[in-house]
């Protein structure tokens, strides 16, 4: 899973270094592809139930599953990028959110309080001990961000292995029931879907594009994460979450280069 993970970071790099104002949805696809398929992997979201890219691209007030197509990128939007590989039959799953050029304030104060809210679930990964504390942990640091901003609970993340999405549920919100226990080798996909106003939201008819209802700004971020035994190893991560891991004060991962 690790391995996989690296080819998911490094699609994730070569689409972000490739996106430009001008740059379309379907060159940004292809960027992705081609770095997957280079490395022996495949785009594990080609084909998922009919999905016909190897990325979702989903910017400004598109929540999650934007699917690429001849659309161009302008300065000032913000882009989600989800992107998935399986190597030999194991998944990696993870997403970014980054601004084309300079964008609004609000814009920047989403993607912060997105990409903190994401590692305060993976801390809570490391340190809590059901599913259930993860969402807790994402929603109380996306609160200390912006109590305004919502946290979507129409889509929750998931457990990964030897597929892309296996039990259980992570939500990235409180629930009444503590979730399954997080033991060592436990290997979930954290994905908080964070929105700058109402959590209602608006899937299109082409059965995939989530837009919020009210048109607001969404945000994004994902790793795929395994509880190692004395803490948390972000498979997607390149350093494997080392920097952010210290940081929080958490057991670094167990070999930060492999
Ligand atoms: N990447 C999504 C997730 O994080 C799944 C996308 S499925 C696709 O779970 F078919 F839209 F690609
Ligand atoms: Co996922």
């Amino acid at each position: 899973m690790r391995r996989a993970g690296l080819v998911v970071a490094d699609a994730l790099d070569a689409v972000r270094e490739a996106a430009k104002p001008g740059v379309s949805g379907l060159e940004l696809d292809e960027v992705a592809e081609s770095v997957i398929r280079a490395q022996g992997a495949v785009p594990s979201f080609k084909g998922y139930f009919g999905y016909p890219g190897s990325i979702c691209l989903s910017v400004n007030e598109t929540v999650i599953h934007g699917i690429p197509d001849e659309r161009v990128l302008h300065r000032g939007d913000i882009v989600s990028v989800d992107c998935g590989a399986v190597l030999d039959g194991w998944h990696g799953d993870s997403a970014i959110t980054f601004p084309i050029g300079p964008v609004s304030d609000i814009a920047a104060r989403l993607m912060a309080a997105t990409e903190a809210g994401l590692w305060a679930g993976i801390r809570a990964m490391a340190l809590g001990h059901h599913v259930g504390d993860i969402g807790r942990a994402v929603t109380a640091e996306v609160g200390r961000h912006d109590p305004k901003f919502g946290v979507v609970r129409d889509y929750v993340g998931h457990g990964i292995g030897q597929a892309m999405h296996l039990d259980p549920d992570v939500p990235n919100f409180p629930t009444r029931r503590p979730g399954p226990r997080l033991v060592p080798w436990c290997t979930l996909a954290i994905e908080p879907m964070i929105v700058e106003g109402s959590i209602d939201l608006d899937p299109q008819p082409d059965g995939w594009t989530v837009l919020t209802a009210d048109r607001g700004l969404a945000a994004h971020f994902e790793h795929t994460v395994v509880r190692t035994t004395d803490g948390v190893w972000a498979l997607t991560a390149r350093d494997g979450g080392a920097a952010m891991l210290r940081e929080l004060g958490l057991p670094e991962p167990p070999n930060p280069t492999l």
